[in-house]
């Protein structure tokens, strides 16, 4: 039976539409799922929508709607864009699903009854965007520590979370596992973090409705992040085992985040789970923050980059592309759209599709469009076919260390070497000389396998570039699998090579402002 491999997208809110921050987490989810699904792992990827909160009936409010009215709504934009992008999510989950309540209520109601959660009084300042409590020593002028804006006083009846409880199992924990927080910049901010102390957490609120209720005391709505966190195990089914998922997909291998939210997932997320006796996830990434040209997107600067729009003009490819190779993921970049004109230009035309062209051009003018078999071989062409063989491990562990830059930093050098494979080996004068036959098709069988591996390689990045060019070496488009072809040899002569149509037009100047 396959390994089984659980990722996960943070869930978004609903009172904001889906921009090219949230897109970013799901595509390098998506990718990873892809990578690994080709790699033979039994995939669960899991997504939704965080729809609870003052924050959103807030937004509701302002826009004369129900809470779930604007959920119903913006949700929908959300699916619609995954489903452009190309996400492959095997899940979508909803809080305000039934299954989503049922389980949150559940874990809490367990917490409780154990006396891990507790009725007491709070007094602190609230800050609604980020639905975070501060003390009067953490304000800054007065204002959030984390967004700057104004703060409110709050005194409530409150059930609280004995995280204060948690701390020490937490700190060893961290301490034990190097992986479970990744990058190593972002443990060394936690660890440091706890080592200051936690104190319990409010975990309800009276102030407003729109939430799931506390079980037993319905004055109460539970905390956004307690209900949203859990997410990650009600959409397998928690406190049961839906389909067996439970069973065979938790603990999560990892926990796709923004840097905003690394504190609820290494911190909030972990105690509640060792409170309940639930196994924690085995690695939770953060990722860097993009801004856009230069500037933080934000609706005030009407600089918001809309990823629709973005894909019509470009393409879905292109644009998956970019994103997962212009920065280092785990640090912060910037979007510019002359960055990826320029990316698209270089790479994808050039690099890429000059490749592809080029190559399938001359099986089709020196072999009638026939694939031959390898035959003479010198040194160089020795070279290039043990590039490959090493190349692919390296590719395969920066896939798994989230590393996406990197891993098509390295396909990309392959694809390099084989433009330069085609200027040194030169087939034209091959094909002018007698007695070259042999080596002409010895060049020539090596450039479609090296496509038809860049093929399975690009595939979980761009997934519509991967089929275009499988099907150029008579492949199966749809066959994108790793497994038992990742090694050398597996075309076989005589195969029907396509002359392949440019796989990425040129961008010319006048579009290259985004205009
Ligand atoms: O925080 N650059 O939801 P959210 C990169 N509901 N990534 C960005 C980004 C940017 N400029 N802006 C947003 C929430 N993101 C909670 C999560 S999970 C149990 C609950 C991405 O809609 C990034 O992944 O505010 C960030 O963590 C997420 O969107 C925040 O989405």
């Amino acid at each position: 039976m396959s390994q089984p491999f659980y990722i996960t997208t943070p869930i978004y809110y609903v009172n904001d539409v889906p921009h090219i921050g949230h897109s970013y987490t799901t595509l390098a989810c998506d990718v990873l799922a892809r990578y690994k699904r080709a790699r033979g792992f039994e995939v669960f990827f899991l997504t939704g929508t965080d729809e609870h909160g003052q924050k959103v009936e807030k937004a509701a409010l302002a826009q004369g709607e129900t809470p779930l009215q604007l959920a119903d709504r913006v949700m929908m934009r959300f699916q619609n864009l995954w489903e452009k992008l190309g996400i492959t999510h095997d899940d979508f989950i909803r809080t305000s699903q039934e299954r989503h309540k049922a389980g949150v209520q559940a874990l809490f109601k367990q917490l409780l009854d154990q006396g891990d959660i507790y009725l007491g009084e709070y007094e602190d300042w609230y800050c609604t965007p980020c639905e975070t409590f501060w003390t009067e020593t953490q304000l800054m002028n007065g204002n959030c520590p984390d967004c700057g804006r104004a703060t409110d006083k709050l005194k409530e009846e409150s059930y609280f979370f004995r995280m204060s409880r948690y701390q020490e199992p937490l700190l060893a924990h961290i301490e034990a596992h190097p992986d479970f927080i990744q990058p190593p910049s972002r443990r060394n901010e936690i660890l440091s973090f706890i080592k200051e102390g936690l104190r319990d957490l409010s975990i309800s609120r009276t102030s407003f409705s729109w939430g799931i209720p506390v079980p037993g005391n319905e004055k109460h709505v539970i905390y956004v992040w307690f209900d949203a966190l859990s997410n990650y195990i009600t959409a397998l089914g928690y406190p049961g085992d839906h389909k067996g998922h439970y069973t065979r997909f938790w603990p999560a291998d990892v926990h796709v985040i923004g840097k905003d939210i690394l504190r609820f997932h290494t911190i909030y997320w972990p105690t509640f789970l060792m409170a309940a006796g639930i196994p924690l996830p085995k690695k939770v990434f953060a990722h860097g923050w993009w801004t856009v040209e230069g500037k933080k997107m934000s609706k005030s600067l009407r600089n918001v980059v809309e990823p629709n729009r973005l894909i019509d003009q470009y393409g879905v490819d292109a644009i998956r592309y970019f994103l997962l190779r212009e920065v280092p993921f785990g640090l912060d970049g910037d979007f510019s759209h002359s960055a990826l004109v320029h990316r698209i230009n270089s790479d994808l035309a050039n690099d890429l599709g000059n490749l592809v062209s080029r190559s399938s051009a001359m099986v089709n003018k020196y072999f009638g469009g026939l694939l031959p078999a390898a035959g003479d071989a010198s040194d160089i062409d020795a070279a290039f076919v043990r590039c490959f063989a090493e190349t692919l491990p390296k590719i395969d562990s920066h896939c798994n260390d989230l590393a996406f830059s990197k891993a098509l930093q390295a396909i990309w050098e392959l694809v390099t070497k084989a433009n330069k494979y085609i200027d040194e080996s030169q087939p034209w004068v091959l094909a002018k000389q007698e007695g070259q036959r042999s080596r002409l098709g010895t060049v020539l069988y090596n450039l479609m396998e090296g496509v038809r591996l860049a093929a399975l390689l690009v595939a979980p990045f761009m997934p519509d570039t991967g089929r275009r060019m499988l099907a150029v070496v008579g492949q199966d488009p749809e066959d994108v699998t790793l497994v038992g072809k990742d090694g050398w040899g597996i075309l076989t002569p005589g195969t029907r090579i396509e002359k392949a149509a440019p796989l990425f037009p040129r961008i010319e100047e006048e579009t290259k402002a985004g205009k």
